[in-house]
């Protein structure tokens, strides 16, 4: 890694993906979590950072498209790269020029599988409960203007019984992201 990173993350609900990274990178030497952003105010995920010293910032949901607000936020901290981690608002354009190749997102099973709009958090275990998959997983992927399309970084299987909930399948897949969502950013910082 030839610089400092700085990172924000980007996240609308629970958290417990922001929360594994930014503890995960809390003393890192070259990776920062500078900011949490997030588009709703009730977030769980807006506590967790607080509590573990990290800066909110949070915004509408026409802040961020119509306008340069939330950008000019990450270029007055001189953020380097995007999180995403549970962020439900699809990243437009000028966020993706301003950051070309430097967003990367989480996806709750294994893409192209269950992607696309309207496919985020337990809805992505339903849909794959109903379709009787036997295995499911995690994908890491850099973003781009489509949803869920962008580079392909990294995949993690696990499987699914046929007893499963689809809250079985989502702790199952939770775990996954825990384990393996840090580590790969890091990597991917690195090249
Ligand atoms: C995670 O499972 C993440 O993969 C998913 O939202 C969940 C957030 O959980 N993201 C998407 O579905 C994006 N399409 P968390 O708030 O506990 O980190």
């Amino acid at each position: 890694m030839s610089s400092f990173a700085q990172i924000a993350i980007f996240a609308s609900g629970s958290g417990t993906n922001a929360q594994a990274v930014i503890q995960y990178f809390q003393h890192h030497p070259f990776i920062k979590i500078n900011l949490l952003l997030s588009n709703n105010a009730e977030a769980k995920v807006l506590e967790r950072a607080m509590a573990l010293g990290v800066d909110t910032f949070v915004f509408t949901k026409s802040q961020f498209r119509e306008s340069d607000e939330v950008l000019n936020e990450l270029k007055r901290r001189k953020i380097t790269h995007m999180v995403l981690a549970g962020f439900l608002l699809q990243v437009p354009t000028h966020f993706i020029k301003a950051f070309p190749d430097r967003i990367i997102n989480i996806h709750p099973s294994l893409l192209p599988k269950f992607g696309g709009k309207g496919m985020y958090g337990i809805k992505v275990q339903e849909a794959v409960k109903v379709a009787g998959e036997y295995e499911t997983g995690i994908t890491i992927h850099e973003v781009n203007e489509h949803y869920d399309e962008g580079k392909i970084i990294f995949q993690a299987a696990c499987k699914v019984e046929s007893a499963d909930t689809h809250f079985d399948i989502a702790k199952r897949v939770q775990e996954l992201e825990h384990q393996h969502f840090p580590r790969i950013i890091e990597q991917w910082l690195k090249n």
